[in-house]
Formats: C-alpha cells, sequence, structure tokens
C-alpha cells in the first residue's frame, strides 16, 4: 500500500497555506526524505524544516536504505514547509525486564518502518535503558520515566537526568498521574524537573489531566490550566518552542480501557494549546506538541489521531506488544 505525507505549507516568514500531500510508493525497509535545493545542497527531512524565502524551487527526493531514490518531483518554495509530524510515545511503567525487553526488541525490530512522519518514544524502567537502547531500532528514541531536579548527590532511589542521558534516553516524563497518586509528587517538584530536563538538552513529556469526580463537577479546564501553568512556570518561551511535548492524561482513562471520546479529548487539547498561547504567544502555542493518553489503541488511534489538535499519543498497555505499538505507529504515519 502506498502511502500518503502531507507537507505544511510553512514560510520562515511564517505564511501558511494548504497542505501538499504526495504519495510515497510502500517499500520494504527504512527510507528518509532529502530536500534538494537548486543549488545541489541537501537537508534531511524530518520533522521541522523552514525554507528560506528566497530560493525557489525545490526537489524532493525519497532515499532508500538500499541506496535506491525516487524523485518525487519539483516544488516551488511555498509549497514546501515541514512534513506534519505524528508523535507515538510508549510510557513501559514498572514492567518488561532484560529478557522480555530484548524478545520486544527483537520481534519489533522486524516490523518496524520507521515512517519520517513519526516520532516514536519509549521510556522503559531506568534500569532497562542502556539495554533498549543498544537493542531497538536506531529511529526509536529513548525517555526515563522520571528524572529528580539535581543532577547528582544524596537522593537515594531517584534518577539524574544525566545518568539516564548517559545511557541513552533523551525525553523524560514529568508529573504522571501515577507519581502523584502513589509516591506524593507535586506540581512544584514537576516544574522544577521541567526546568532541569530542559536544562540538560532533553525533551520534558508534560503530562495533565483530571480526575473523574473533577469531571464530573464541570472542573476538568480549570484544574488542567492550573497544572500547566504550575508546571510551565518560569520557563522561557524560547526554551519550550520544539521542545516540550504535553500529554492529557485523563486519570479515569488510564489502563481502565474507557478511552475519552475523540471530541472530548480535542475539547482538552485545543484547550491546553490555548492555554500555552496565552502564556506565551502564537508561535509557542503551536510549537508545542500536544498527546493524548490513556487506553489509547489500535482500534482508537485513528479518531483520536486525526483531532486537529492531538499530535500523538502516549501509550503504555499497548506499548509494551510489539505488533499493536507498531500498528499504531503505522496508523499515525497515514494520518
Ligand atoms: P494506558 O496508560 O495506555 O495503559 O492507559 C497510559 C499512561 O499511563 O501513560
Amino acid at each position: 500500500m502506498a502511502m500518503e505525507y502531507s507537507i505544511a505549507q510553512k514560510l520562515n516568514d511564517n505564511t501558511s497555506k494548504e497542505p501538499i500531500t504526495f504519495t510515497i510508493p510502500s517499500e520494504e525497509g527504512n527510507y528518509k526524505l532529502t530536500l534538494t535545493l537548486t543549488d545541489g545542497t541537501q537537508i534531511p527531512v524530518n520533522g521541522n524544516i523552514t525554507v528560506n524565502s528566497t530560493v525557489n524551487t525545490y526537489n524532493l527526493k525519497l532515499t532508500m536504505s538500499d541506496g535506491r531514490v525516487v524523485d518525487l518531483g519539483n516544488f516551488e518554495t511555498e509549497e514546501i514547509g515541514e512534513i506534519i509530524m505524528k508523535y507515538i510515545y510508549g510510557n513501559w511503567k514498572m514492567n518488561s525486564d532484560v529478557s522480555t525487553a530484548t524478545t520486544f526488541a527483537t520481534q519489533f525490530n522486524s516490523i518496524f518502518t520507521n515512517p519520517p512522519n513519526v516520532e516514536v518514544m519509549i521510556a522503559p524502567q531506568a534500569s532497562l535503558i542502556m539495554l533498549l537502547k543498544e537493542k531497538i531500532a536506531s529511529g526509536v528514541k529513548i525517555g526515563a520515566q522520571s528524572c529528580y531536579f539535581e543532577n547528582s548527590g544524596a537522593y537515594t532511589g531517584q534518577n539524574s537526568c544525566t545518568a539516564v542521558k548517559s545511557c541513552g534516553a533523551t525525553y523524560a516524563i514529568v508529573n504522571h498521574s501515577e507519581q502523584i497518586e502513589y509516591f506524593g509528587y507535586t506540581l512544584d517538584r514537576g516544574n522544577k524537573e521541567t526546568i532541569n530536563i530542559i536544562a540538560n538538552d532533553m525533551i520534558p513529556i508534560i503530562c495533565c489531566g483530571e480526575k473523574l469526580e473533577q469531571r464530573e463537577r464541570g472542573q476538568q479546564f480549570c484544574w488542567v490550566e492550573y497544572q500547566i501553568r504550575s508546571l510551565l512556570q518560569n520557563i522561557t518561551a524560547n526554551q519550550i518552542q520544539d521542545a516540550v511535548r504535553i500529554v492529557y492524561e485523563p486519570i479515569w482513562a488510564i489502563g481502565t480501557g474507557k478511552v475519552c471520546a475523540p471530541t472530548q479529548a480535542q475539547e482538552m487539547c485545543a484547550h491546553i494549546k490555548a492555554v500555552v498561547t496565552s502564556m506565551y504567544d502564537e508561535p509557542t502555542g503551536d510549537s508545542v506538541k500536544i498527546l493524548y493518553g490513556g487506553s489509547m489503541n489500535a482500534s482508537n488511534a485513528a479518531a483520536l489521531l486525526a483531532q486537529p489538535d492531538i499530535h500523538g499519543g502516549l501509550l503504555s498497555g499497548a506499548s509494551l506488544k510489539p505488533i499493536d505499538f507498531n500498528n499504531i505507529i503505522n496508523i499515525a504515519a497515514s494520518r
């Protein structure tokens, strides 16, 4: 099956037009997109590229892993901007071990095609980060489930950004509801962790979301806004542009099989974007990637990912099964 991709038409003067779409013939193996400028300069396309509006024509080529090149044609400057990325992240929680993580990697690597428009990340337990980094396909990024806000010291039981980074993690989850419920994490701690993750050049994956009682009382929007404002305190627009992910995880949908309706999830993700925009400005609000988490699986992913302000998903249950996880990545790739 051929795959269809969209490229948003966004120039560096921030004008945007309708996205253009093109079809890539389906082939086995990894591939990457390269923009070749008229002067021969090549730019790998992996998400965000801003083109210089003084250059008029671009040629888009698909370079296959075996070296073959498929010419996708020439485009005018205003037609090329950035590939619309989706973000599929796995949170393994306190699951897996050396043996099952190795088996996961072998099975996953044999089916994963590394679609250029999907950023894939897995956060295993800290003790498995190094192993997974070594075993899993190189297109998969690795994250930590938690990083304390100091880089070293007498903090028994904690993991530091510097240590997990040296094992291969470049992402870290913050404020997951299970850390709040079982380990007494606070928004103040989450804010300090976010600041330190950014200072270590890692990407924070900031979770927020309401309990069922809060939704029943109609408090979900103000609670999520309060969480976002607290977690992003003292962080500048420059620091968060393109460098932060926010995940809306309604607590009542985590691990319960009760998925939030796509329209409900969209409503909250649009609200999160509006909160970030009101704290900073429109480009910052646009640059923050917003994900949904809570019983996302291969049957509901397409409807959730079709929502305009849902850029991806954070999955736990489904991320532990190589076939399911890969299916969701492929669904994201075809959105
Ligand atoms: P779930 O967990 O996909 O198993 O519902 C999501 C999460 O807690 O991040």
